[in-house]
């Protein structure tokens, strides 16, 4: 089975579970555990933040990070199909009272005007006041984009005018900085509190780390203890964390290369499918509206051929690329997406 469901569905290599096999640990919530502090400090200075902490899921370091930033009452911006909106089941409302309110970006793309017009800090009694605003790059349903730099850097700087804090996350980071060249620094400039996760492409079979100053990861890791997420041993994973970093970043430039492949040959079978050109990096998102094919019946499909793919609307399939995912099961990816991707 061809598994395209996301980029989540990769096993360790022999390699990184000898590295798992022989990690030093100790008990993390003691802060004993040498592995966890080495890739602690490692990651917060690739994205130039004062502290980092590891956390068990890329949820969990987003609400960690954001309920830093908001008190209960108080709102968060962010996009409509973001992740800390869709995906994590109304997570700041119920552990954090924190309420949301969002714009539409097509593509998930950021534009600074249209987040901070919804920007209403110190609203006084009768109205929320935002405190706030979340981005996410890439933008998952947004089809794997990266979000523009010298937007981040104004929204960043015109937020802070007004008061209001950025959280970035950056559960795939990773697939923007190898795909628009900007370096991990340069994008943590323009965040106050960041998350990053390990087990999407990188590779590793989880972990997550929340990054900002050393004040608010302070608080956080108490929040993660008060949340049960505080981990005894946690070494063995974060030395996966650590290898993936290490060894296998570079490698997303061949999920890019491969999922650009996918794109151009879905468009070939038919051009409404799919625009090459929005795909940025390793997710390729199909609009099945004018085939007339639900999702869930061309994931149906497909699976019969062997290829697994994501149905996440009526209309819109997605397709992931990763490391586990080769130039062959790429060719014959598409062969069964020609069979499969009729009316
Ligand atoms: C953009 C984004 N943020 C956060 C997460 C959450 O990661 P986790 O599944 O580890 O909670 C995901 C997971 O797919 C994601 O795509």
């Amino acid at each position: 089975m061809i598994d395209l469901r996301s980029d989540t569905v990769t096993v360790p290599t022999d390699a990184m579970r000898e590295v798992i096999a022989s990690a030093p640990v100790g008990d993390d919530v003691y802060g004993d555990d040498p592995t966890v502090n080495a890739l602690e400090e490692r990651v917060a200075a690739l994205f130039g933040k004062e502290a980092g902490l590891f956390c068990p899921t890329g949820s969990l370091a987003n609400q960690l990070m954001m309920r830093t930033l908001v008190q209960p009452g108080q709102e968060i911006l962010a996009e409509s199909n973001s992740h800390v909106v869709r995906a994590e089941l109304g997570a700041a409302a119920t552990f954090s009272g924190i309420t949301t309110r969002t714009w539409t970006a097509k593509s998930g793309l950021l534009r600074a005007d249209e987040a901070l017009a919804l920007a209403a800090p110190n609203a006084g009694p009768y109205l929320v006041s935002t405190t706030a605003i979340a981005i996410e790059n890439t933008h998952n349903f947004g089809g794997g984009t990266v979000q523009p730099l010298d937007q981040m850097k104004e929204l960043y700087e015109r937020a802070h005018d007004m008061g209001l804090a950025i959280h970035l996350d950056g559960a795939r980071i990773w697939n923007a900085h190898v795909a628009s060249g900007v370096s991990l620094s340069d994008y943590g400039k323009y965040a106050d509190t960041i998350s990053v996760c390990f087990s999407k492409g990188l590779g590793a079979p989880i972990g997550s780390m929340a990054l900002s100053t050393r004040e608010r990861i302070d608080a956080a890791r108490i929040w993660r203890k008060r949340y049960g997420a505080g981990m005894r041993q946690v070494g063995i994973l974060a030395a996966a964390a650590d290898y993936a970093i290490t060894h296998q970043l570079a490698d997303l430039s061949d999920d890019h290369r491969r999922a650009q492949k996918l794109a151009t040959s879905i468009h070939a079978i038919g051009a409404s499918l799919i625009d090459p050109s929005t795909v940025a990096t390793n997710i390729v998102g199909l609009n099945l509206r004018t085939l007339g094919i639900t999702a869930a019946e061309l994931a149906v499909r497909a699976k019969g051929h062997g290829l697994l793919i994501g149905a996440l609307g009526p209309y819109f399939a997605r397709l992931v690329t990763h490391r586990d995912f080769d130039d062959v099961q790429c060719d014959q990816a598409i062969e069964i997406l020609k069979k499969t991707l009729v009316a």
